[in-house]
């Protein structure tokens, strides 16, 4: 997995010296300087910019540009200045000033950093000379915010063009920026960016998991793909359809049994953190979601190819831990298939025996992430005894409906398991609502043929779905995270153009940090 963007952290007075020397012939100079509310410029990048004060500020007034997050202005070969091109960022104010526009309550300083290097990347092209002072005014600089700064250049310019035969530009080839990056603090600041690196990683490789189309992504391309993390250091192990018949998986290899494609189960295992339990993620992989035999409409059926994007996390976030040699014991479990209809296919009806021995009765084939993570759940509970179990699924329309693309449907039965998981939510960005649960919900799946049925009718869809999985977890502190409105075709963001987002990684790497960890 290649990161755009190549940084190589140097002190400021290397900068102001690079900058006394001639530009190459041919490789044209930009200067990235960040001011704050009111045009505020930091002390050292000011020092940099002493002969080219008057030129900016008569710019600044020309453009109206004061500083504020998300604008930016440009000087094109500014006089007194060694460099072709000086671009000046909008940093804002240092607190998060309401009126900025751009900040919501949960936006922390950390996310600062973190956005600030996606609208910095989007204003870079590859090809020349690139120098930025992560100077900013008023604001603390620890090595931490270089690393966010980083993490965020790093996923704003990752883009998936892998099937696009013709590209116009320079711009649209992924030559990698090497970014010349003046800091305080530039060996704890290089040291910080190389480990931020791993999660960078683990986000893009999410995003392509899920950009993916379903004729190339089969659960045993997505299986393979997952044994690459072999080299990271991660046991690997993948279950083929014996397999899991000779352990009762009714309820998964039910729902692919209407595919060409074989059904996998991938168990991924990251081993850190010595004897203690391990934390467990398990994801939905369904590489496609046709609906089954209760098919689904044709309008965005496309989109179903990334049903998978709960799998996609949970590789992506084993991906970062691993590669960051994470002191922690971590498993991934993904429930691998593809849903489609044909002579084969379960139909509505049927009645399946799940791992756990509880029987299911197929209301609607389409509601099939549910039989998928039952048993997956089942296994995982079995066979590790987690000390914790967080599942990741694009599970229901439903919970569109009830929060949109702005927060994750967080469900637990643990109420320290749901903190911690809203806390790494509020420090990322990656946002989670709880909505309850209970007997009166849990009533709403009983079936009259069998233990349970895989839909509960039209009300509270998104809470049934978590009544049915909370039913194959027994007594272990467990959360799920219904990420069908969050994993893909979110909004544009300051550090996420992708169709798939890669969501969840970010948020799973920091529950590790800061719970799991020894
Ligand atoms: N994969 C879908 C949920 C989904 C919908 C994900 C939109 C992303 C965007 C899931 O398998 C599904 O079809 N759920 C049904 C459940 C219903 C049949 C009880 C749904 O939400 O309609
Ligand atoms: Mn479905
Ligand atoms: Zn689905």
């Amino acid at each position: 997995m290649t990161l755009n963007v190549k940084f190589d952290a140097v002190a400021l007075d290397a900068v102001a010296a690079r900058l006394g020397v001639a530009e190459d012939a041919g490789r044209s100079r930009t200067l990235v300087v960040f001011a704050g509310k009111d045009l505020a410029i930091a002390d050292a990048a000011k020092s940099l910019l002493s002969g080219v004060q008057e030129q900016i500020s008569r710019a600044a007034g020309v453009a109206k540009f004061k500083g504020k997050v998300g604008s930016s202005l440009e000087l094109l070969a500014p006089g007194g200045l060694g460099v072709s091109r000086l671009v000046i960022v909008g940093a804002g104010a240092a607190d998060g000033d309401e009126s900025e526009g751009s900040k919501s309550e949960t936006d922390t300083k950390s996310n600062d950093f973190l956005n600030l290097g996606g609208q910095t990347a989007a204003r870079l092209t590859p090809g020349g000379e690139i120098i930025v002072v992560l100077d900013l005014p008023d604001r603390s600089f620890d090595p931490a915010a270089a690393a966010q700064f980083a993490l965020g250049a790093w996923l704003r310019s990752y883009k998936f063009d892998h099937y696009k035969t013709r590209k116009k530009d320079d711009s649209e080839k992924q030559e990698p920026i090497e970014v010349l990056l003046g800091v305080a603090n530039a060996a704890a600041a290089g040291a910080a960016i190389a480990e931020s690196a791993a999660l960078a990683e683990g986000v893009v490789l999410a995003r392509t998991l899920v950009n993916e189309p379903a004729n190339v992504l089969s659960p045993t391309e997505f299986a393979r793909r997952a044994s690459e993390l072999m080299k990271l250091g991660v046991e690997v192990e993948i279950l083929d359809e014996k397999a899991m018949a000779e352990l009762g998986m009714r309820a998964l290899l039910g729902v692919g049994q209407g595919s060409e494609a074989e059904s996998k189960l991938a168990v991924l295992r990251w081993n850190g953190g010595g004897d203690a339990p391990p934390v467990a993620f398990v994801g939905k992989g369904v590489v496609f979601d046709s609906g089954g035999v209760s098919i689904k409409p044709a309008a965005s059926m496309e989109d179903m190819k990334g049903d998978m994007a709960g799998a996609a996390a949970v590789t992506g976030a084993l991906h970062a831990i691993a590669a960051r040699k994470a002191k922690a014991n971590v498993i991934g479990v993904l429930g691998l298939v593809e849903n489609m209809p044909d002579g084969k296919a379960q139909r509505p009806g049927d009645i399946v025996k799940s791992m756990s021995g509880q029987t299911i009765e197929i209301i609607n084939t389409d509601a099939e992430g549910r039989l998928v993570l039952a048993d997956a759940l089942t296994y995982v509970v079995d066979k590790y005894k987690p000390a914790a179990i967080v599942d990741l699924a694009t599970l229901t329309g439903a919970i569109l409906v009830a929060l949109g693309q702005e927060y994750g449907g967080l469900f637990s039965n643990n109420d320290e398991l749901a903190e911690r998981l809203s806390k790494a939510g509020v420090t990322t960005g990656e946002k989670l609502w709880r909505l309850p649960m209970g007997p009166a919900y849990d009533k709403l799946i009983d079936s009259k043929f069998a233990d349970m049925k895989n839909t509960g009718g039209r009300h509270a869809g998104s809470i049934t779905a978590a009544q049915f999985l909370q039913r194959f977890v027994g007594k272990t502190p467990w959360a799920h995270l219904d990420i069908a409105g969050t994993g893909m075709g979110s909004p544009s963001s300051d550090i996420n153009q992708s169709w798939g987002s890669g969501w969840g990684v970010r948020l799973l790497d920091r529950l590790v940090r800061d719970n799991y960890e020894s």
